[in-house]
């Protein structure tokens, strides 16, 4: 998605842009893009500072200047430009993304998924939410993989330890027998990256829970949101992770036996929760009375103390590999 973001910045956008931009800016900002296609951050970044300067109303020059700065490694001042990005054209969701990764620094979180699939070697993994593909791709045989999506887009054939059943992950619980359709086990690993409002996941999670075992991993994602805006249940923008950070509130406070720790990786974040109990029916049996209860904090509960109250951890390998026991 982001590569598609960049390439819809710097094609259609662009063009349109470049005729009306000064003929002196665009030449900073075209030796800008030769300095950074070859690595040559600094010179890319005093290119397009330049080029910003010349067409200060130019969304192109100031997104080209941000992302210098990133990768630059000076993430205050590219969060800065983000910020008059934003002010500027509010509704370039490049800026989403560009933001999120700039506040998030290290792997993806398609990286530290791969790390952990490695580190675990699930003997079966199950995947809701599979889209393109793209992360149930990454669990290679002997592991069984099961993804579900109502509307999965695959753009690539699978493999033959991958499987994809087209239902929603309500429909795939109530009607599948999960543990035959992984040959008798129970599941090793989970990640949930299905539909973006929290009873969806709260659900999921009860789900996986009870067909995993006590030694087993659910991973959440897009629990750690990047604004007000893209963590609203109603999509706004292109970049949206929704109201999925409630059920990291709702486990700390109803399951506090859980381990659970978010890797702060981009886009959105990874929790990884562990010390599950099979036996548990307590998210399923009170599922109503804790949406209401969990549905009814604001945004604002959070915005405060996001680290804290969400259980931020480093996205460092090292330590993400001592949690997995
Ligand atoms: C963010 S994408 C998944 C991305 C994928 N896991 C990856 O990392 O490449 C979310 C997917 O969830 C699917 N989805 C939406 N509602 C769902 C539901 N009720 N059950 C399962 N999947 C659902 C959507 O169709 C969409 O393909």
């Amino acid at each position: 998605m982001l590569l598609r973001l960049l390439k819809d910045i710097f094609s259609g956008g662009n063009a349109r842009a470049r005729g009306e931009r000064s003929a002196l800016a665009n030449e900073h900002l075209q030796r800008g893009m030769s300095h950074r296609s070859a690595g040559r951050l600094q010179d890319a970044f005093a290119e397009f500072k330049r080029a910003a300067e010349l067409a200060p109303e130019d969304a192109d020059c100031l997104y080209s200047l941000a992302e210098a700065a990133h990768l630059a490694g000076q993430p205050a001042l590219a969060l800065e430009y983000c910020a008059q990005l934003r002010r500027m054209a509010p509704q370039l969701d490049a800026t989403d993304v560009l933001q999120a990764q700039i506040r998030f620094e290290g792997e993806h979180y398609f990286q530290v998924l791969k790390r952990i699939l490695e580190a675990v070697q699930p003997r079966t993994y199950l995947e809701i939410g599979v889209a393109q593909g793209d992360s149930l791709r990454l669990v290679e045989a002997p592991t069984r993989a099961i993804g579900v999506d109502p509307e999965p887009q695959l753009s690539a054939p699978l493999a033959e330890n991958q499987r994809v059943f087209a239902e929603t992950s309500d429909a795939f619980f109530a009607s599948h027998d999960v543990r035959a359709e992984l040959g008798g086990l129970p599941i090793d690993l989970a990640f949930i990256d299905g539909m973006h409002h929290f009873e969806f996941a709260l659900r999921d999670f009860a789900n996986v829970e009870r067909l995993a075992t006590p030694q087993s991993t659910i991973l959440i994602h897009d629990v750690y949101p990047l604004d007000r805006v893209t963590a609203e249940r109603e999509r706004h923008r292109s970049f949206w992770s929704g109201d999925i950070w409630r059920l990291i509130v709702l486990l700390k406070k109803v399951r506090p036996e859980l381990s659970i720790h978010t890797i702060a990786t981009a886009p959105t974040g990874l929790a990884l929760v562990r010390n599950l109990d099979p036996g548990s029916r307590l998210l399923l049996e009170r599922h109503d009375p804790l949406c209401k209860e969990f549905l009814a904090l604001d945004y604002s509960w959070i915005e405060n103390d996001m680290a804290g109250k969400l259980n931020l951890f480093p996205n460092d390998w090292a330590k993400i590999r001592a949690l997995l026991g």
